[in-house]
């Protein structure tokens, strides 16, 4: 399959696929937006004892930074869907030696998850915000009132849309779909109604925050 077909919507097969290849160079090609997770993190403004939820948490990177923000009393939970990416966040909890953090490895829209939580961070996940599906699955296991943040990249304004070619193509490798790719938050604002979303990455990049509001 060629990975830079895109779909109408989100296909997890073409991403188990995709996410072989990128899996062993991942973390060295999110250096470049670490900022940027590191600004989405202290968005959930988590606390000790926290139980936080990190959708599609790839190979583990944020999970350092999750847990010295909720200790050893609270917990972290990740939903990853590439057996690859998992397999490295599973080493990488190994390694470090958490008793805390948990990898559940599986669809967001099938994953069978443990909450409630406090707060949900959704780093660099545009296929599953384009699920409703994934969605109304994680959002049955989160606390109302929660925190939930949520980053990664986006088009250009419409005055420089001749540039998201270059947006396309740079992101293309990494989601199946560029389908909302304009407002990828577009679904999360039903679950999180007090949504606000700011610029990022020079206009490439958004990161979104607000609490959880059951319908
Ligand atoms: C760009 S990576 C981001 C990884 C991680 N959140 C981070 O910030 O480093 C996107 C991840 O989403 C995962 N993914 C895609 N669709 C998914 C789904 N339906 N359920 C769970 N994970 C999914 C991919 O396998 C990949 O690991």
């Amino acid at each position: 399959m060629n990975s830079a077909l895109q779909h109408q919507e989100p296909n997890a097969a073409s991403a188990i696929e995709r996410y072989r290849a990128h899996a062993e160079g991942y973390d060295a090609s999110a250096a470049r937006t670490m900022r940027l997770r590191r600004r989405t993190i202290a968005a959930l403004k988590l606390g000790r004892g926290d139980a936080v939820l990190d959708v599609a948490c790839g190979t583990g990177l944020s999970f350092p930074l999750l847990v010295a923000a909720v200790g050893r009393e609270g917990r972290v939970t990740g939903v990853e869907l590439s057996p690859d990416m998992a397999r490295r966040a599973r080493d990488r909890i190994a390694s470090a030696g958490w008793s805390n953090v948990m990898l559940i490895e599986a669809a967001a829209e099938d994953a069978a998850l443990a909450g409630p939580f406090d707060a949900v961070l959704f780093n660099f996940t545009h296929d599953v915000l384009q699920s409703p599906a994934a969605l109304a699955r994680l959002f049955a296991s989160v606390a109302p009132g929660a925190r939930v943040a949520a980053s990664g990249s986006k088009l250009l304004p419409r005055w420089l849309a001749p540039a998201n070619f270059l947006v396309r193509r740079m992101n293309g490798p990494y989601l199946t779909t560029f389908a909302g790719l304009r407002q990828p938050w577009r679904y999360l604002t039903e679950y999180v109604p007090d949504l606000a979303v700011r610029t990022a990455l020079w206009g490439a990049g958004y990161v979104a925050f607000g609490h959880y509001t059951p319908r």
